[in-house]
């Protein structure tokens, strides 16, 4: 069966990751976050204090660290890494959330992340996530899906996240966090959050993932020539 490249995109807190894995299981391919790409050299420039208004060197960063996912698909988990360290919760934590936004609005950074992502995916079989996947990384990607979801509901499944996680947080100011990076992310210059002309869209609010799920496999369905038809 023909292997396609799958890209969901949307606003921080639609579902994304959640959704792109259980796709990814779904259909037996590999999951790329992408999100995480530019949370790495978020991270890595923060320890080695690189100024995040320098291109120069944050492109040399991104150029000498080695950046892997490490899958364990019986235990269903992801892990990413940086020159072979398991970096995965420490690019989670808020600060690095903040200095994300700044790095990922750096042409010369997503220019290395880009092409290691079309690397990743060029041969099919692929879900990536991230806010450019369906306009930049992969335009030519045979599904799309544009995730969204209320400010308010993002913000909220955001403050449970944390909560759960022990991290007490404000719900208001976790909200208006969310609101602040969707300006970001969507009014940056380079590259912003944009819904592809062709992207499937779905919005998560009210809908369980068991059902957004069954959404988007119909939309892959659709693609492989089967009769899945979206409502
Ligand atoms: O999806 P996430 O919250 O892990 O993304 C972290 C940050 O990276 C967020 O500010 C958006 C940015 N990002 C991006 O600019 N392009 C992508 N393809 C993925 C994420």
């Amino acid at each position: 069966m023909k292997k396609l490249i799958i890209a969901i995109d949307g606003p921080s807190g639609a579902g994304k990751s959640t959704l792109s894995k259980r796709l990814a299981a779904a259909l037996g391919y590999v999951n790329i976050d992408t999100g995480a790409m530019y949370r790495a050299v978020a991270l890595m420039a923060g320890r080695q204090q690189i100024p995040l208004d320098d291109a120069e060197a944050l492109a040399r960063l991104c150029h000498t660290m080695k950046l892997e996912f490490r899958r364990d698909a019986q235990a269903e988990t992801e892990a990413v890494l940086v020159n072979g360290e398991d970096v995965s919760l420490a690019i989670r934590a808020p600060e690095v959330s903040l200095q994300t936004s700044k790095v990922a609005a750096c042409p010369a950074v997503r220019k290395e992340l880009v092409c290691l992502q079309q690397r990743l995916g060029q041969g099919g079989g692929v879900v990536l996530e991230g806010r450019d996947i369906g306009t930049v990384v992969f335009p030519q990607a045979e599904v799309k899906f544009f995730l969204t979801a209320s400010a308010a509901e993002r913000g909220r499944r955001r403050w449970a996240e944390l909560q759960a996680r022990g991290v007490d947080v404000d719900l208001p100011q976790t909200i208006a966090e969310v609101e602040a990076r969707d300006v970001a992310d969507s009014n940056r210059l380079h590259a912003p959050l944009k819904r592809a002309a062709d992207a499937i869209n779905i919005d998560s609010d009210g809908q369980s993932i068991e059902e957004v799920l069954a959404l988007m496999q119909r939309g892959v369905q659709c693609a492989l020539g089967g009769k899945g038809q979206l409502s």
